[in-house]
């Protein structure tokens, strides 16, 4: 879910909803604002901002203060009546809250034998009144009873609370989802990312755990839960506001497809100077021994940041030959995995907030391990609950699906594989060389296959109304068969599988008929005469072939319905380019079936829920 609040000389309403328009990657199947100016108004809709905004534009909308939340569900169905903000009992308190309160039952029962009554399903609506019912029932101002309060519940919350009966207070706090505090002159913002806040102001204060904000007659405190005040760390924020808008493009999507070249080139910069052999990435210099001397490397993510790290697994084994293992964090955090001092952990994740990635940081660290993070989003709660890290650079991603996020993380990862490489003597000094000017290539390539965008918008053409695909590829193309299938499923839900190649006999072959079409990544690399029987396999069995293949190659273009040329690089490497393709592919067929490619039904892009 996406949180805002404002305090100051503007109307809040524009402010919020501005705000929550910036965050609406975050969550948007309901969305409410609440206003306060001597009366507390609150309005909410199911389903976008938009169609809160086309409702409320009309209403009584005065106010120098408020609130807005755009939810992504947990508890409860998305419906007016479940949307935030919740008002509590009295008609006193408003709050929003991302996240989710545990112990909600139980403080439920409590209060409703206390007389409460609710009007939503929602955890967030019992949050509230538990603190009104504190409020009411000591001697405490509203700050302190929300933070009794906070003491008592279990779970994740980033929380903002407004009271009717104070219009200068404004109170909020965070314990595992994000909250940063905007600084303007005589006015605060308050969002879970710092995007509705940068056009007023680049001063912000990132809240940490167990954090509470109080901003009371223009001035900002913040104390921890017990109690303890807190002196805020104002940091500037270095966000251009057109990062954050389409700049011309249809959809977000489109827009960071086409900004690859850039951002792997913003990667890039600064730590890798091939004609120089130089290579370095600043953040993780002081734990290059521990990774060089590690035991394993465990990588841990989820969705496509998983995917990179597969990546991630063949490059780090076959440079630095340390054993390197993947898990899904939800996996790992839930069994009880064998780690030790020393094992070194990635954790890869483009939001840097996946509540289940953080958890199973928490785990790996509690067992003594090095924990090393590649995030994109600067501030947020990965990279500071790690012992160092990388940044991706990819610039703000706005587009639920995964992309320029994925290749930059894979750049990223690239990086530190050579360096340890280089460092522990595992890779030829020619081969290492022969690497970063390949990699300094990269940009280029992937501009190269962006030119292929009309001729791949042709094939969506024809495969859009298809109801499976399976994707194919072996080696470093492996990763990015799943990657490729899971971009089409999640934006167009067309149900696809990624496979390795070789396994297509041992089932997915079931499936293949006429109307299945089959996308091969199937680049000049180790295994290239393999997956050329396997595309003949598919073929013989009267399969649809799109295959993506490397410039010239003649040998499958002789054999598949259609193919689509890419500029050849070194094996290591073919992933960044190899999902271009298949990106732009997803984008196409998404756009062709009508689907909304940046807000997928059901998805969110920063899932700070388990
Ligand atoms: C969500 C997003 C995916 C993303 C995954 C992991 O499911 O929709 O695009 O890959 O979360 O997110 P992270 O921010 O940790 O990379």
């Amino acid at each position: 879910c996406g949180i805002v609040g404002y305090i100051g000389h503007r109307q809040a309403y524009s402010v919020v909803v501005k705000g929550l328009q910036r965050l609406e990657y975050r969550g948007y199947d309901s969305a409410g604002v609440a206003l306060l100016d001597g009366d507390l108004n609150v309005y909410k809709k199911q389903g976008k901002v938009a169609t809160l905004h086309d409702f409320a534009k009309d209403q009584d909308i005065d106010a120098n203060v408020g609130i807005g939340h755009t939810r992504w569900a947990t508890h409860g169905v998305p419906s007016d009546r479940n949307a935030h903000p919740h008002v509590s009992n009295s008609g006193r308190l408003v709050m929003i809250h991302n996240g989710i309160i545990e112990n909600y039952a139980a403080i439920k029962t409590e209060l409703s034998k206390k007389g409460y009554t609710f009007n939503s399903d929602t955890d967030s609506e019992v949050f509230i009144n538990f603190i009104e019912d504190i409020f009411q029932n000591t001697q405490v101002d509203l700050a302190e009873a929300v933070r009794l309060a906070l003491t008592k519940v279990v779970g994740a919350y980033a929380i903002v609370i407004l009271d009717k009966d104070n219009p200068d207070l404004v109170i909020a706090a965070r314990k595992g989802s994000p909250l940063v505090v905007g600084l303007g002159k005589d006015e605060f913002f308050l969002a879970s990312d710092a995007t509705p806040i940068i056009e007023y102001t680049n001063e912000v204060v990132y809240l940490d755990d167990q954090e509470i904000a109080i901003i009371e007659n223009k001035k900002l405190t913040i104390k921890n839960i017990e109690d303890v005040e807190m002196k805020p760390y104002i940091q500037k924020v270095d966000m251009e506001l057109e990062a954050i808008e389409k700049g011309g493009y249809e959809h977000f999507m489109l827009k960071e497809i086409f900004e690859q070249p850039r951002s792997i080139g913003d990667c890039l910069r600064g730590r890798l100077n091939a004609q120089e052999g130089h290579l370095h990435l600043g953040g993780i210099h002081d734990y290059i021994n521990k990774i060089k001397n590690a035991d394993r490397i465990l990588i841990i993510a989820c969705g496509t940041s998983w995917h990179a790290g597969l990546v991630a697994e063949y490059i780090f084994e076959e440079f630095c030959r340390i054993p390197v293992e993947v898990e899904y964090a939800s996996e790992f955090r839930y069994r009880n995995p064998v780690v030790g001092e020393k094992d070194v952990v990635i954790a890869i994740s483009q939001s840097g907030e996946t509540a289940d990635t953080l958890a199973a940081i928490e785990l790996a660290k509690s067992k003594g391990a090095t924990i090393l993070g590649v995030c994109n989003v600067v501030g947020s709660s990965i990279p500071r609950a790690t012992h160092a890290g990388s940044y991706t650079h990819a610039g703000p991603e706005i587009g639920v699906a995964s992309t320029k996020a994925f290749t930059a993380q894979i750049s990223v990862l690239t990086m530190m594989a050579l360096m340890i490489a280089n460092k522990k003597g595992t890779l030829k000094e020619s081969v290492y060389r022969n690497l970063l000017i390949e990699l300094e290539a990269v940009p280029d390539k992937v501009a190269k296959c962006l030119d292929l965008n009309a001729q791949i918008e042709l094939i969506a053409e024809k495969y859009k109304d298809a109801s499976n695909c399976l994707y194919l590829g072996r080696g470093y193309n492996f990763p990015v068969a799943l990657e490729g299938a899971l971009k089409l499923k999640e934006i167009s839900y067309i149900h696809a599988e990624g496979y390795p190649a070789a396994e297509m006999k041992h089932g997915p072959i079931a499936l293949i008929d006429e109307n299945m079409p089959v996308v091969f990544i199937a680049t000049k690399d180790g295994s290239y005469e393999k997956i050329v029987s396997n595309i003949q396999e598919v073929k013989a069995r009267k399969g649809q072939v799109i295959a993506v293949v490397t410039e010239g190659d003649t040998e499958i273009a002789a054999m598949a319905d259609h193919i689509i040329e890419v500029p050849a690089a070194h094996e290591a490497l073919m992933p960044l380019i190899s999902v271009i393709p298949l990106q732009l592919l997803s984008y196409h067929i998404a756009v062709m079936r009508g689907c909304n490619v940046d807000q997928p039904r059901n998805l969110a892009k920063s899932v700070t829920v388990e």
